[in-house]
């Protein structure tokens, strides 16, 4: 997994000043436009959850949109398991949970489709970064609220220093963490 995560770390593209002034833009989506790199990152992930639950156990991935919805998929299907989505309000149909939860300016909704995950379930949630945890500690209410139990968090990046990851209720996996540092400077 550290072999992987040193080569994709490679592959991250930094835009400062981006979305805002003093902020340190880290993209990665540069891995997806190589097919070897996406291989990778979705090998990564699957090798961790292997070495960390046992066979079986993980019974669906549960990503955030949008950007848990680049890679999440590609993983459910790799470790044979089913993915849900957890999308913004309005956008499901059918029998809903929702979740609101803070933004930057002001609150935001989500919500998943109650018939997607069976009670009891083991549930293993994705996304592409945690910043403050506000988006991935909704996304656990919602699973919750269905009766599911998380295992895990896991996340390509992490703002280690805003420390969202206390907001989590089950542990959190950050396969990349070496730009940790230079964010903290730009901010
Ligand atoms: C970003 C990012 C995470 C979330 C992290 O998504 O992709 O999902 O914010 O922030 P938090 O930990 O403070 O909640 P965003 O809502 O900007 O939308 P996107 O994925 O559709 O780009
Ligand atoms: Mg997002």
């Amino acid at each position: 997994v550290e072999a992987y995560a040193q080569e994709l770390k490679a592959a991250l593209h930094q835009y400062p000043n981006f979305p805002e002034k003093g902020i340190l833009f880290e993209d990665f989506l540069p891995i997806f436009r190589c097919p070897k790199l996406f291989q990778k990152l979705v090998d990564a992930f699957k090798i961790h959850l292997e070495e960390t639950f046992s066979t079986g156990k993980i019974d669906y991935i549960v990503g955030l949109e949008s950007r848990g919805f680049l890679f999440g998929p590609s993983l459910a299907l790799a470790m044979g398991i089913g993915f849900v989505p957890v999308r913004k309000a309005g956008k499901l149909p059918g029998e809903l949970v929702s979740a609101v939860y803070q933004k930057e300016y002001g609150t935001d909704v989500c919500e998943m489709q109650k018939e997607a995950i069976p009670a009891n379930s083991n549930i293993v949630i994705v996304d592409d970064i945690i910043a403050t945890g506000g988006s991935a500690a909704a996304a656990g209410d919602l699973v919750k609220q269905v009766g599911g139990n998380i295992l895990e968090y896991c996340f390509v990046m992490e703002l280690d220093f805003l420390k969202g990851a206390e907001k989590l209720s089950a542990p959190c996996f950050t396969l990349l963490n070496a730009q940790q540092e230079a964010l903290k400077e730009a901010n």
